[in-house]
């Protein structure tokens, strides 16, 4: 087979894997483009019953490991915020993507998408424009839509925030959040109260972020309104230390810059304990996060053989991130494992790679970005241990001659006078010191300027702290999931789907049937068994319609890991009524006294036991206890 034909037909496998899902997700109720009543509308959609609750068990964990483990406290800002906060974060400036429009239809394209596709180029958002234009020229490459050639449009850089009006009339112009970060950095100056000034400390969010994407695609990989978990981490960068020990022997598959750069770059196999040590790993607050994140998508049911963290290109790292290493997924059925096909499967650039989270160091970027332009401190006041002197420059202009002498302005000239002496008091040598207020240069006889250097006892000082910020994609994450999960094989001489999805997330957790629809004692029981299971807070469905196999398999699709048939053999003996409890993966089945269902079953899905030890427990048919 030739490498043409071997790159189309993955390209093919990627794109029936993904239609396969896409066609169950709707079917059973995961996720479905929103309003099609109305057409719909690209990059939005909405989680039906099982994508919702899939979604908010995925949600809960994160919570779980990321704020409740860690230590960390949750918050909730609103998604609207005013113009000055994107100002000052940079996002007005900085948070483009590349645009080219058809001249000849009109559609516009994501420049460096339309790169990636058609050239070798893996990572082309980290492009120059102009090296994105020639490209477009030297492949002479078409509109999607309608096939004419883009040689020669400009490429532009678009803002991806969505704009509004807060309030009637012309109002205040706001912005739908493009990262719940933001919402979090607002608000340092009340959050280190409730940390009682004490770094580090971490702060969480799960909500709705927005972006106005050029052309949305891949389904919930890449819309216009998602969901994101993301954590900021607040350290003081000279002192505090996360501990690295309790991750340092976690396995990770690394692709570095600098193997990204090469032409024939491959993986870093290592632990995050030596990718630290060896600096392949920058910030070992990064490392930790790394090894936290991969053990829990782990936990919640990503293939480990098709992950891996990649480090970002230095040309497409965010506007705020000095480093960011993402984690990412492949979706189109390529085991990045090196031992499982012979070593192939170990090149980079194979598969379907999609980012799922990113764990980007801000440093003190945002902090003191808010710190420049809003009027609250962005800073935290560290005590020493002993108060210690030091030595200051300080000025104390004299204003009754500044007054006079700048008008309006001796106020600004004075700050200036103040700013300078700290920042290089060398510059108060002179009989003149000369400052800079709005663009004009001032002089000031240094007399007046009153400079000298004074002993001050300090207690303590104000640090800006750093911050690192894991950063979750939750749709995406889920979207990884049910394909990571996604098992046909055959049963009883049929071919069944099923989503392998672990107890913890799967969005219902069991199927409770009366072996026969229509027989009322059977339907009784168990639609008692349901309420019994409900009260012990376990996701049930009730079903008594179809042949039990066709029951069966309507669970397994939706990815239930257990199912309780009632049937008459277990209602044989008065006071020691049984059913039976079926696991979808291996469709083994044990025999479970009806009194023990809710108990068990909870056991299993806290992970306190397995469905081995029901069967080990039960396997006289679950009469003798
Ligand atoms: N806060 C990081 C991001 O939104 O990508």
């Amino acid at each position: 087979m030739s490498e043409d034909e071997s790159t189309a037909e993955a390209e093919q496998g990627v794109e029936d894997a993904s239609a396969a899902i896409t066609e169950l997700a709707k079917r059973r109720g995961f996720f479905f483009g929103s309003a099609e009543a109305y057409g719909g509308v690209a990059g939005f959609y909405t989680f039906g019953p099982q994508g919702a609750a899939l979604k908010r068990n995925v949600e809960d964990a994160w919570r779980d490991r990321f704020t409740v483990k860690e230590g960390n406290q949750e918050i909730e800002a609103p998604t609207v915020m005013p113009e000055p906060v994107f100002e000052a974060s940079g996002h007005l400036d900085g948070f483009d993507d590349m645009l080219v429009e058809c001249a000849e239809c009109g559609v516009s394209h994501r420049a460096d998408h339309l790169v990636e596709d058609e050239t070798e180029i893996e990572e082309a958002e980290s492009l120059p424009i102009p090296e994105v234009e020639e490209l477009i020229a030297d492949h002479d490459l078409r509109c999607p839509n309608c096939g004419a050639p883009l040689a020669g449009q400009p490429v532009e850089d678009f803002n991806l925030m969505f704009e509004t009006s807060i309030g009637p009339g012309s109002g205040q112009t706001g912005y739908l959040r493009p990262e719940t970060a933001q919402g979090i950095f607002v608000e340092f100056p009340r959050l280190k109260e409730y940390a009682r000034n004490q770094l580090p400390f971490g702060v969480t969010q799960i909500g709705r972020a927005y972006r106005n994407e050029i052309s949305p695609r891949k389904g919930l990989i890449r819309t216009r309104e998602f969901t994101q978990a993301e954590l900021e981490q607040f350290i003081n960068p000279e002192r505090d230390e996360p501990s690295l020990d309790s991750v340092a022997d976690v396995e990770v598959r690394l692709y570095p810059a600098t193997e990204q750069e090469k032409d024939d770059g491959g993986y870093l196999l290592t632990t995050i304990g030596e990718a630290v040590e060896s600096g392949v790993i920058a910030n070992e607050w990064i490392g930790y996060y790394l090894g936290v994140a991969q053990r829990w998508y782990d936990r919640v049911g990503v293939d480990m053989d098709r992950f891996r963290f990649r480090q970002h290109l230095s040309g497409e790292r965010a506007h705020y991130a000095s480093d960011c290493w993402d984690a990412e997924a492949e979706l189109g059925g390529v085991s990045a494992s090196p031992e499982s096909e012979a070593g192939e499967a170990a090149d980079p650039s194979a598969g379907d790679w999609i980012e799922i989270a990113g764990f980007a160091y801000r440093g003190d970027y945002d902090l003191s970005k808010h710190g420049e332009h809003a009027d609250d401190s962005f800073t935290v006041f560290e005590q020493y241990d002993e108060p210690k002197t030091v030595e200051r420059a300080v000025v104390e202009p004299d204003m009754s001659t500044l007054g006079p002498e700048f008008g309006g302005k001796a106020t600004d000239v004075a700050d200036a006078l103040s700013d300078l002496a700290a920042r290089d008091p060398d510059a108060f040598d002179g009989e003149t010191v000369t400052v800079e207020v709005d663009g004009e240069e001032h002089a000031v006889d240094a007399e007046v300027a009153n400079f000298r250097i004074e002993e001050q006892t300090e207690a303590g000082e104000h640090v800006t702290p750093h911050v690192i910020e894991p950063s979750f994609g939750v749709d995406r994450t889920v979207y990884t999931i049910i394909a990571h999960a996604y098992v046909t094989d055959e049963v009883d001489g049929e071919r069944r789907t099923y989503l392998a999805l672990d107890p913890e997330i799967a969005p219902t957790y069991v199927g409770v049937f009366p072996l026969l629809g229509n027989d009322e004692a059977l339907t009784a029981v168990a639609r008692e068994v349901v309420s019994d299971l409900r009260e012990a807070g376990l996701s049930v469905s009730y079903d008594d319609s179809g042949n039990i196999g066709r029951r069966y398999r309507r669970q397994d699709e939706i990815g239930t890991p257990f199912c309780v048939t009632v049937d008459h053999e277990g209602l044989e003996t008065a006071g020691a009524e049984t059913a039976t409890i079926r696991e979808r993966n291996t469709t083994a089945q044990v025999r479970v006294p009806i009194d023990a269902l809710a108990d068990e079953l909870a056991a299993i899905r806290s992970g306190r036991k397995a469905f081995d030890d029901l069967r080990a427990e039960y396997d006289d048919g679950g009469r003798g206890r």
